[in-house]
């Protein structure tokens, strides 16, 4: 396979989140999340499994840090468990949580690796939650305060800063549909949620710059959205769910106003000032992107006014998403082409695929298909920069194979396979392909 030459300085990295891969939940002092709680409920994860162990990351530091040095990869994005560093969500810090985020990041910059810090990544503290979670805006204010602790703690270190990863997702699934935690199921009422988000995301921002942070960005994901057929009401459901997944998180932070088609519906959720509170210079934009999403529009009588149908005639993972690198091609010169000078620096701060593949009697875990994933995006990346747009850095997700949310351990995402028994770590054959890639990346350039 052809290596993509991607412009010099362009940034490859790998990125992972606390919940999914550090386990140890209980241990040095750390508070419960809604994700703790919501992985015990019956039925709430598919193999009925939890992040109590995930990849044992807490106490495996130092091999995995060894892994990210024999990959070569120049950033590492990760994010820091709230409940770890504040048990209660706030108050007091737990001196033993900020110490293991200390060694990390210092592992990292003695290794030459950039730091890219999430603060939000769906793990919010129970003890919040008991109290509204992001229905209460006082939780804003918790996460301002937490986004100003770790910034004065980090802001030294730390290459580039999230404020929070995927407010759709968070949202979406964990307020509106009741997918992930905390499981409540409030349908369109989760626009509050959403609007809460998008807060965090601009006081944490505010919070982070004061504390001497100098890259802030985000990382929203981003889908295509296609509808099933051309009728006018397959078309109208695809408009509504794309304002609600795309445009309700990219118009605020970037154009400071919400999609025409949903601003009514938060009316009375936005007071003055929000929205300027929100659109927050960025210094990168983070999209991440797995697939398109086919829209149809739902039957008559139905909770909600659209429905997802299979896209097919493309490769499937594991997690049923179908593969259509063209689609993020599409997306980046499309959206450059929509905000042209008020686009911040692209950076894909996910993509990658489930994919199951077990070590083999050889002990080689042969993931072609994931490799071929991950060199179709990038061409894809590479196409859309040779197209004038500036995307400065890929993540891939992830590092590990970890803890996959309502999925388990069923949907496998990493660049390394973690045996659930062991928890041994077998970097697969699209570790050695992408580390193989980068080095020829770096000799070329
Ligand atoms: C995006 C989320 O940020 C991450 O936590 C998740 O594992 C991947 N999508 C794959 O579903």
């Amino acid at each position: 396979m052809s290596v993509p030459q991607l412009p010099e300085g362009f940034v490859f990295g790998t990125s992972t989140s606390a919940y999914q891969i550090e386990g140890a939940v209980a241990e040095d002092g750390r508070g419960p999340s809604i994700w703790d709680t919501f992985a015990a409920r019956e039925g709430a994860v598919v193999d009925g499994s939890d992040g109590v162990v995930a990849a044992d990351h807490y106490h495996r530091l130092d091999e995995d840090l060894a892994l990210l040095r024999r990959l070569g990869a120049r950033g590492y994005r990760f994010s820091i468990s709230w409940s770890r560093v504040l048990p209660n969500g706030r108050g007091a810090p737990n001196p033993l949580g900020l110490a293991f985020y200390d060694r990390l990041i210092d592992g990292l910059v003695e290794a030459g690796i950039e730091p890219m810090v999430t603060l939000y990544h769906f793990d919010l503290p129970q003890h919040l939650e008991d109290d509204g979670g992001w229905l209460n805006r006082t939780t804003v204010d918790a996460f301002a305060e937490f986004a100003a602790l770790i910034g004065r703690r980090y802001a030294d270190r730390v290459t580039h800063w999230v404020p929070v990863s995927e407010p759709a997702v968070a949202s979406m699934m964990g307020y509106g549909t009741g997918e992930h935690a905390p499981g409540r199921k409030l349908s369109f009422e989760a626009l509050a949620v959403a609007h809460d988000l998008l807060l965090a995301h601009g006081r944490a921002a505010i919070e982070l710059r004061a504390a001497g942070a100098t890259s802030v960005g985000c990382a929203n994901n981003h889908a295509p959205m296609w509808p099933a057929s051309d009728d006018e009401a397959d078309v109208g459901a695809t408009k509504l769910f794309d304002a609600l997944w795309n445009g309700l998180f990219l118009e605020p932070m970037l154009l400071g106003r919400y999609p025409a088609d949903i601003a009514p519906l938060l009316e009375d959720v936005v007071r003055p000032g929000d929205l300027a509170t929100i659109r927050q210079p960025l210094d990168f934009y983070g999209v991440n992107y797995y697939s398109p999403i086919r829209v149809a529009a739902a039957e008559e009588g139905a909770e909600n006014p659209f429905r997802f149908v299979p896209l097919l005639g493309h490769e499937q993972t594991a997690t049923g998403w179908s593969v259509v690198p063209h689609a993020l091609r599409e997306w980046l010169i499309l959206t450059r082409a929509r905000f042209r000078a008020g686009l911040p620096p692209l950076v894909i701060t996910e993509s990658g695929a489930s994919f199951a593949e077990r070590p083999g009697a050889d002990g080689v875990v042969d993931d072609e298909r994931r490799i071929a994933y991950l060199q179709s995006h990038l061409e894809a990346v590479l196409a859309a920069v040779e197209r004038g747009v500036d995307v400065r850095g890929y993540y891939v997700w992830s590092l590990l194979d970890s803890f996959e949310w309502s999925h388990g351990y069923t949907t496998p995402y990493g660049l390394v396979h973690v045996d659930r028994d062991t928890l041994a770590r077998t970097p697969k054959r699209s570790f050695d392909w992408y580390a193989d890639l980068i080095a020829a990346q770096a000799a070329a350039t």
